[in-house]
């Protein structure tokens, strides 16, 4: 048996949309206001693709700036693995497309979908196919077109998301000596997954004309519901991957862009101060499987990732799934 490889974070790489859908865009949609919005959920803009723009457009750009970081050229990578709920389509997979964009032209290519736990399913099957051996580099990605599932007419949710990308390129640590994955955690409770879905458009349900006139192919979210778990889970996620460690070899923990009140409370049951917390979620709301990613590149960018510090990703969705990675950068 040959021993494990240890995974480092060579590069990251994000994108989001040009076009700014600020609150006040939503008074003349549905009964809100701007004041409500910032103080329930923190957001205050997100923003949404142009028409004719995707899912894969978006995470092509995340990809080629994250393997820029890395100093990688796409033949360099051995497998593609792309998180997405609002993949360009059923069949094929997003990461196909992006194999072929990318011109990546030995690697393999696969989607995954966890939901807002896209990414960390998609970084965690990168760690561990290189950790096997399996792989040298893998390009994981989260990406989401959610406004084309937003229902505009629902206030208790189409307020909440945005559109974007976000890219990160695995290598071997001896390779990149950055980003040093020493814990990976994935999780899921299935019996919740009414809380957080899409009704119609797959095998169960598939569309037709009346469930498209019955707008059974947005995103339904039972708000309270995923409150309460986010909260717990969150908090959970960053006490297991810091056990055993200290407050002060903590850098930088990079949560789900989920809800400031959301973070804010969770930081609250673990007695932490948001010094250290990456929070965007002000100009790009949820983004679901590209907001951890969008998030750690920013943060990453910003030097808010102070070399051999500990790094905490964790993001939490529908399924109800969860993950997280603990890294020293
Ligand atoms: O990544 C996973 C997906 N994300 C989620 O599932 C979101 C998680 N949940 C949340 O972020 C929050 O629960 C929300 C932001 C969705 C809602 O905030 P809340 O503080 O939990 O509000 P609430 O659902 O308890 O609703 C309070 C009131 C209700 O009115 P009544 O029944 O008290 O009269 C809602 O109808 O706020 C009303 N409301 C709104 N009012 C103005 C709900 N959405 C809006 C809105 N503008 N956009």
């Amino acid at each position: 048996m040959t021993s494990r490889v240890r995974v480092g974070t060579a590069g990251t790489g994000s994108y989001v949309p040009e076009r700014v859908v600020p609150n006040s865009w939503f008074e003349s949609q549905v009964d809100t206001s701007d004041e409500w919005i910032v103080q329930r959920t923190g957001i205050q803009a997100r923003r949404y693709v142009a028409p004719g723009e995707a899912t894969s457009d978006m995470a092509l750009r995340a990809a080629e700036r994250a393997l820029a970081a890395a100093g990688l050229q796409a033949s360099d990578l051995d497998l593609i693995v792309c998180g997405t709920l609002t993949p360009d389509h059923i069949l094929p997979g997003t990461a196909a497309l992006l194999q072929h964009r990318l011109g990546a032209t030995r690697s393999g290519a696969f989607d995954c979908n966890a939901a807002c736990t896209g990414f960390m399913t998609a970084f965690n099957t990168a760690e561990a196919f290189i950790a096997a051996g399996r792989a040298r580099h893998v390009l994981a990605i989260g990406a989401e077109t959610l406004s084309r599932y937003v229902d505009q007419k629902d206030r208790g949710s189409c307020i909440l998301f945005g559109d974007g990308a976000g890219a990160a390129v695995l290598s071997p640590w001896e390779d990149c000596r950055q980003g040093e994955v020493l814990r990976t955690i994935l999780g899921a409770d299935g019996s919740g997954y009414e809380h957080i879905h899409m009704v119609a458009g797959g095998s169960r349900l598939p569309p037709t004309v009346e469930t498209v006139q019955a707008g059974q192919h947005y995103i339904r979210v039972n708000g309270r519901e995923v409150f309460r778990f986010a909260v717990q889970r969150m908090s959970e996620l960053i006490e297991e991957l810091a056990r055993g460690h200290e407050y002060d070899e903590i850098g930088l923990v990079v949560p789900h862009q989920v809800n400031r009140r959301i973070i804010d409370a969770a930081l609250e049951r673990l007695g932490w101060t948001d010094e250290k917390v990456m929070v965007n979620i002000q100009h790009y709301g949820n983004t679901s499987a590209a907001s951890v990613p969008v998030a750690l590149d920013e943060a990453v960018r910003a030097g808010r990732a102070p070399k051999d510090k500990l790094v905490i990703m964790v993001a939490f969705g529908a399924g109800l799934t969860w993950g997280g990675a603990l890294l020293r950068w």
